[in-house]
């Protein structure tokens, strides 16, 4: 086992524009919650920190376009998030937010440390203006081609593409977010952070130092900006949404949000070592102190140049051991989009899957997207939980809670003599700790998650073979030895799934009757607290380390409680049901999508009176024959009963419209359809479906604009 250390975990605060959804949690919370909940149970002093971001031009557009303040904008969802990420088990140490005092007044410091320290160089430049909006627009005010690899919605500051940093003047074609206006340049005066003069720093430190232990994506990625050459980056912006810039001639500027937000993480651990009672400088200026930044791809150039540049200013802080950024999770095919509602959010999750937090985190993790982007898919999910955790994981426990429950009545049998397969299998389980770990140390979670579940196989495997519901009939001292080895093999699973899957481990260490983490079991998992009341008998702790240096995880004569499902299997109905909500919103963006036709050409009011329109019923309707798509309609128009040919076959059955009420131009020329003759026309339009419907404008698929024809 390596020696206890000092852990700072961060994760990237989310923009409060909105709530977490599967990316983000695949990204980035599930694997530094599976990190910082494993350093804790290997005994290292952690603190996981979170919070919200909630300042920058993303919540301002959101205020904006819900017709609230920004102040409503991030309570409303900092609490969303607060709360969804608590009862999905991402066990932070302290969940905080930007527009704390606590933040405020720690990243004002920082900026008027490095401004008394000469880090910033002061410069009136000219920034686009949007003149119809009275504004400046920076970041995500704006947007343009990316003067790097052509994405033509870029913004502001950063290209999301390919994931280049930008000034708002290097935007190829620039339009104003607010208005689409094209914008213009006004002078003003601006701090910028001098990045060029941290090239040497950063070369030495992330190529030179940490080219074998970062990852290849994000080393890579930071290798070819530094090539690059970097420039001086504005750290105030024209705003009045942030944190006020606390120098001379700040007055109406704020500090830029990925200045104020990265510093969010000291104030989160400020406010937690407060509340504690203990001093937070060890966690950021120790150099026994771990730092490691989770993100996403996304965050890179914030987390590994901007922030340690910032940070390396300062001087008295440390700089991140690591950041391992994940690269992007898709949803079904298809980019994840907060704007087009493409995605699974989680709150919705845990109301349509409630007490299923553990089946969601192991299908992110076992999808992650750490090496390159992943596609996540219901079906998928539906397979992970119905193949795996419910036959293998959640079947094993399940066969030996059971049998020991009838063989004897929940008391762990004595064992007797060891077989050569008892003895091997004891063995296997003793490599596990280490195996796991290694690979969680390394950032590799889909592995580690993988080794855990070779150990459910490995018990799985040995109950097949062993076959104790047989033994039982002719060997009693066999089957209490076969029962000895598989209760050892389920208290090693306890154990070993915390950090994957917090909430079985949790259930299942109840039921085995082993202590658990007490110190934060209630904070960790809020809804399991009953459970460990009820179970005062608890008298075995197997920790971590004990699985590899102890022969008995669980001893003969402890006993155990009764049975109870970890998993249960996840029905076709309910993944259509999650797939329809997708297809929902897939029809709504098609429609919003679809470009509108443009207006026609001006008529004269004597050509509009010239149309004879009126209101008539269909009485007859019948297939015109051999033709798909006509109908030969009987129409009662008022004036007299005609025929009329009508191109509706594909949308409707004669049934359906005999009765119908419908407009009807009357006095169109008549004309010849596959030898009937047309006496008019019935008005109709096409939904975003492509269905056609007679003209009913309540109708709520018959959109504003849609032709009528
Ligand atoms: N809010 C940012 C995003 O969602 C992340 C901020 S991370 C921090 O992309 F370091 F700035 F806090
Ligand atoms: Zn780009």
């Amino acid at each position: 086992m390596n020696k206890p250390k000092r852990y700072t975990i961060t994760s990237a605060l989310p923009y409060t524009n909105g709530p977490i959804h599967i990316g983000h949690l695949a990204g980035v919370y599930v694997p530094a919650d599976i990190y910082a909940r494993y350093l804790r149970l290997t005994g290292n002093d952690v603190v996981f920190i979170g919070g919200s971001d909630e300042h920058g031009v993303p919540i301002t557009i959101k205020a904006k376009n819900e017709g609230v303040s920004p102040q409503d904008v991030v309570d409303k969802y900092h609490a969303i998030i607060k709360k969804s990420f608590e009862e999905f088990g991402i066990s932070f140490d302290n969940y905080s937010r930007t527009s704390a005092k606590v933040h405020h007044e720690t990243a004002s410091g920082f900026f008027k440390t490095l401004y008394d320290k000469g880090c910033f160089v002061e410069e009136v430049t000219a920034q686009l203006y949007d003149e119809k909006a009275n504004q400046f627009l920076a970041d995500r005010f704006v947007t343009g081609t990316c003067p790097k690899c052509g994405n033509e919605e870029a913004y502001g500051d950063q290209c999301e593409k390919c994931g280049t940093s930008l000034n708002a003047t290097d935007l190829i074609n620039p339009k104003s977010a607010l208005t689409g206006n094209v914008p213009t340049l006004k002078k003003t005066k601006h701090w910028f952070l001098p990045l060029e003069k941290y090239e040497d720093f950063l070369k030495e430190w992330i190529l030179e130092g940490h080219k074998k232990d970062w990852k290849p994506n994000v080393y890579g990625q930071v290798k070819s900006w530094i090539d690059d050459g970097l420039r001086p980056r504005a750290v105030t912006r024209d705003l009045d949404w942030g944190i006020p810039v606390p120098v001379p001639g700040g007055e109406g500027k704020v500090l830029y949000v990925w200045f104020d937000a990265p510093i969010g993480y000291i104030s989160s651990t400020k406010e937690w070592a407060e509340k504690k009672g203990i001093d937070w400088e060890p966690y950021w200026k120790s150099d026994d102190t771990k730092l490691v930044h989770f993100i996403g791809k996304d965050n890179i150039v914030f987390h590994c140049i901007i922030f340690p540049a910032m940070l390396k200013a300062e001087g008295s802080y440390i700089l991140p051991e690591n950041v391992p950024a994940n690269e992007f999770l898709n949803l079904e095919g298809n980019k994840l989009s907060t704007s087009k509602n493409w995605a699974v959010w989680l709150p919705e999750y845990l109301k349509d899957f409630p007490g299923q937090q553990d089946v969601l985190r192991y299908a992110l993790t076992a999808n992650a997207p750490e090496t390159k982007d992943n596609d996540f898919t219901w079906k998928d999910f539906q397979a992970r939980n119905n193949n795996e955790l419910v036959a293998i994981f959640g079947n094993f426990i399940n066969r030996v809670v059971v049998l020991t429950q009838k063989y004897y009545n929940g008391i762990v049998p004595e064992p007797h003599e060891f077989s050569v397969i008892d003895e091997e299998t004891l063995a296997a389980v003793k490599a596990y700790p280490e195996v796991i770990s290694s690979s969680i140390e390394r950032y590799r979670f889909r592995e580690a998650q993988q080794e855990l579940m070779n150990l459910a196989r490995l018990g799985n495997k040995y109950l097949a073979d062993e076959e104790p519901w047989k033994v039982i009939k002719v060997d009693e001292a066999r089957t209490q030895t076969i029962m000895f080895v598989a209760l050892q093999i389920a208290s090693a699973l306890a154990t070993l799934s915390e950090p994957f899957l917090p909430f079985t481990s949790e259930k299942l260490k109840n039921i085995l009757g082993l202590h658990h983490n007490e110190e934060r079991s209630d904070t960790l998992i809020p809804s399991i607290e009953k459970i460990t009341q009820k179970n005062k008998s608890c008298n075995e702790a197997v920790s971590w380390e004990s699985i590899s240096t102890k022969n008995i995880l669980i001893s003969a004569g402890h006993k155990i409680g009764a049975p109870e499902l970890l998993f249960s299997k996840i029905e076709d109905e309910t993944i259509q049901f999650q797939l329809n909500k997708l297809e929902a919103s897939k029809k709504a963006n098609e429609a919003a999508n679809k470009t509108m036709e443009p207006q026609k050409e001006t008529i004269a009011f004597d050509d509009f009176t010239k149309l004879d329109m009126r209101v008539g019923t269909i009485i007859e309707a019948e297939k015109m024959p051999k033709a798909k798509k006509l109908l030969v309609l009987k129409v009662d128009t008022g004036i007299d009963i005609r025929t009329i040919v009508s191109g509706i076959a594909e949308s409707f059955t004669p049934e359906e419209v005999i009765g119908k009420r419908v407009t009807v131009l009357v006095n169109l020329a008549p004309r010849e359809l596959r030898g009937v003759e047309s006496q008019g026309m019935i008005l109709m339009t096409e939904t975003a479906e492509g269905k056609l419907v007679f003209i009913n404008p309540d109708d709520p698929k018959v959109a504003n604009g849609l032709p009528i024809s």
